[in-house]
């Protein structure tokens, strides 16, 4: 069996793949043809271990406009949950859909299900990874911006999925990263080591962010997490992003968030629904951008 191709990680994608695929999802973004369906007949499952709106709604709603379908598939309601290995849920799944997308607590859940499976697997976000948010962001800095080569991106908050993908992102397209963490909450050591120069660390916010052209953050508590809220909001009461940040930072720097965000946590209101702030251009790009991962990887 020829091994089908997987996006698990942002390294799954070369330099050039990485900015024809932000290319594509501009395309796709301003000139809709309802006529196009690369994938009629396909079918997308999207197996859930944790709740989403934009992963959920984008993946759906990308394969309709594609003239496929997606099965959205909750680890509760399937037996996965019941304890099904996930080595024959592989086997079984990818034997009836075209491709499969997961959102996992363990990344592990992720590798082993491509490993098995006979389709192309999209890792919906892990603990360890979200790749898919950054090629939003990525869209959405290069339809602001331009190309994010050269640049330099700060993140502030906790070294978590999102942060990782955003050192695996610094490496692919070539822009430099500084960050910001608590003691304590600092980034995997092997992707930060794996990234050689392109990351830098500092202890302050403010420091991280001088002369930086997008400032990103996240939440205190990642999902599975939500016990540790109280313990985290003393932990990381000075990695907030407001004006002060964002006034150091250059004069066109643009503001980032995933998504959901907490006002008067990780960001404060004026900087998320300010002048500066994107969020909504990223949201709604993740659409594109795994329409056009979905072209790349099905059609
Ligand atoms: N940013 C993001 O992945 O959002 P959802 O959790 O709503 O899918
Ligand atoms: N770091 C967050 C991202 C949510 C889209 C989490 O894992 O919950």
């Amino acid at each position: 069996m020829m091994q089908p191709r997987h996006f698990i990680s942002l390294l799954d994608l070369s330099s050039t793949e990485f900015r024809t695929l932000i290319g594509r999802a501009s395309e796709l973004k301003h000139n809709r043809n309802p006529d196009f369906q690369p994938l009629k007949g396909q079918v997308l499952a999207m197996i859930f271990e944790k709740s989403s709106t934009r992963t959920r709604i984008s993946f759906e709603t990308g394969m309709t406009h594609f003239g496929g379908s997606a099965l959205f598939l909750s680890s509760r309601d399937t037996q996965l949950g019941r304890g099904e290995p996930l080595e024959d849920s592989a086997r079984v799944i990818s034997s009836m859909v075209d491709g499969i997308m997961l959102r996992t607590f363990a990344h592990e859940s992720v590798t082993t299900f491509a490993k098995y499976s006979s389709v192309p697997v999209i890792n919906g976000l892990t603990e360890l990874l979200h790749p898919c948010q950054l090629l939003a962001d990525m869209q959405a800095y290069f339809e602001h911006r331009g190309d994010i080569e050269g640049k330099t991106v700060t993140w502030i908050g906790d070294g978590n999925n999102m942060c990782h993908s955003y050192i695996n992102a610094a490496r692919v397209l070539d822009f430099r990263l500084n960050i910001a963490c608590p003691v304590g909450y600092l980034p995997n050591q092997a992707i930060v080591d794996a990234a050689g120069d392109r990351v830098n660390f500092f202890s302050s916010a403010e420091q991280a962010s001088i002369h930086s052209d997008l400032i990103v953050t996240d939440v205190w508590a990642s999902m599975g997490q939500e016990e540790e809220q109280k313990k985290r909001e003393i932990s990381f009461k000075e990695f907030q992003v407001n004006a002060t940040v964002m006034n150091v930072a250059n004069n066109d720097a643009l503001f980032m968030h995933c998504l959901p965000a907490h006002r008067g946590e990780e960001v404060t209101a004026d900087v998320i629904d300010g002048s500066q702030s994107v969020v909504f251009d990223a949201a709604e790009n993740r659409l594109h951008a795994q329409k056009a991962l979905l072209e790349l990887l099905l059609s």
